[in-house]
């Protein structure tokens, strides 16, 4: 399928968080007619590091933050496109205090359609499987795009409700939008609050991992290369006023993943600690990606998990001066809420 549409100039929000930062070094490396601007607010869970090396006259970077409707007035006319990652994005933290992910998530994407329509930009939605809410460990099914929502979180239920904002929008105002639900994502630059980079780190530092619950909780795991390459499919060939679901069917129960670490780091694979499990805490989450797979042509390139994780782990141990000053915060966060 030929590309329909063919950006020059896009708005990355939240491009020193993750996936974000992760997306823009994808589009650096394999889109060179691009030019980014990387739209974030610095919270706790964004560092200009994650960009940091990449070319100047390819990547600029501004401060600030999507709820603010002048300053994107400043700088959305010029640009083509807004792929939209900027969150809060951590479950945990909505728990503890779901201000800040209503303001972000909702009031944020508010902001931003409300741009795509002044100045007539395409805009891309950067969402969860999440918003589904969770499969009993039983059921065969997994999410498509038709399954309804059914949020669990206050985390979940703010992206669930950025999603309908898109979705009104689109067909209130005509604004050219595609949205994208994809499942867990790992790899680089993630923030070691998450449990793959915490569990990671904390064997580094010769701490015992804790796992949630009865650890068998199931996640549907991609490799953040592959969620890059499925949004820019999705921005250049997607049709308008679509959702689609990206994932690259890697489901497994968080106990499995626990020792995969563990072996390879060379440590026994029972060598961690149970902790109460968190309020909520959703069961079974499982993409069907077909639609995306058949109708565009995409597919996951990173679909062997223990090599994947085995880079990530490498990542880590070479990259200690990036996670080491957030280390002691974040497990004293968690070490407050018990776990
Ligand atoms: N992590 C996952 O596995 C996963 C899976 C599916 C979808 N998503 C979605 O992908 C997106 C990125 O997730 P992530 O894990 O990279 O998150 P992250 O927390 O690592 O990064 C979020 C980024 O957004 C920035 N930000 C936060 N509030 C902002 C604001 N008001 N204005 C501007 N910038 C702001 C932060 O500074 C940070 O750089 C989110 O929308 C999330 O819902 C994540």
């Amino acid at each position: 399928m030929p590309e329909t549409f063919e950006p020059r100039n896009i708005i990355v929000t939240g491009g020193c968080g993750f996936i974000g930062s992760n997306f823009v070094h994808h589009v650096v490396r394999e889109h060179p007619e691009v030019h980014v601007t990387v739209l974030d607010k610095l919270t706790y869970a964004g560092n200009p590091e994650n960009i940091a090396g990449l070319p100047e006259d390819r990547v600029e970077l501004v401060v600030g933050d999507i709820c603010d409707a002048e300053l994107l007035d400043r700088i959305v006319p010029g640009h083509d496109a807004i792929v939209h990652y900027a969150a809060e994005s951590h479950n945990d933290n909505s728990i503890a205090d779901p201000e800040p992910f209503v303001q972000t998530n909702v009031v944020g994407t508010f902001r931003l359609l409300e741009a795509c329509r002044k100045h007539d930009v395409r805009y891309h939605h950067v969402s969860t499987d999440e918003v589904y809410g969770d499969l009993a460990l039983d059921d065969p099914a997994r999410f498509t795009e038709e399954t309804p929502y059914k949020p669990s979180s206050p985390y979940s239920s703010s992206k669930a409700s950025s999603d309908m904002l898109v979705r009104a929008w689109t067909r209130t105002y005509g604004i050219r939008s595609t949205i994208s639900n994809c499942s867990n994502n790992y790899g680089p630059y993630q923030h070691i609050e998450k449990f793959i980079p915490r569990q990671i780190t904390n064997i580094i530092d010769g701490i015992r991992p804790k796992l949630y619950g009865d650890g068998k909780n199931v996640r549907d795991w991609i490799h953040t290369e592959d969620h890059s390459s499925a949004v820019w499919t999705i921005l250049t060939k997607g049709r308008i006023g679509e959702t689609y679901l990206i994932g690259a069917d890697g489901e497994k129960d968080n106990i499995t993943v626990l020792r995969a670490i563990l072996k390879a780091m060379g440590r026994p694979e029972d060598d961690f600690d149970w902790v109460r499990d968190r309020p909520g805490h959703d069961r079974r989450y499982a993409i069907d990606s077909t639609k995306l797979r058949t109708e565009l042509g995409w597919q996951p390139q990173h679909t062997d998990f223990e090599s994947g994780l085995e880079s990530t782990i490498a990542w880590y141990r070479e990259h200690e001066a990036w996670w080491r000053p957030a280390k002691a915060a974040t497990e004293a966060k968690y070490a407050k809420q018990g776990q």
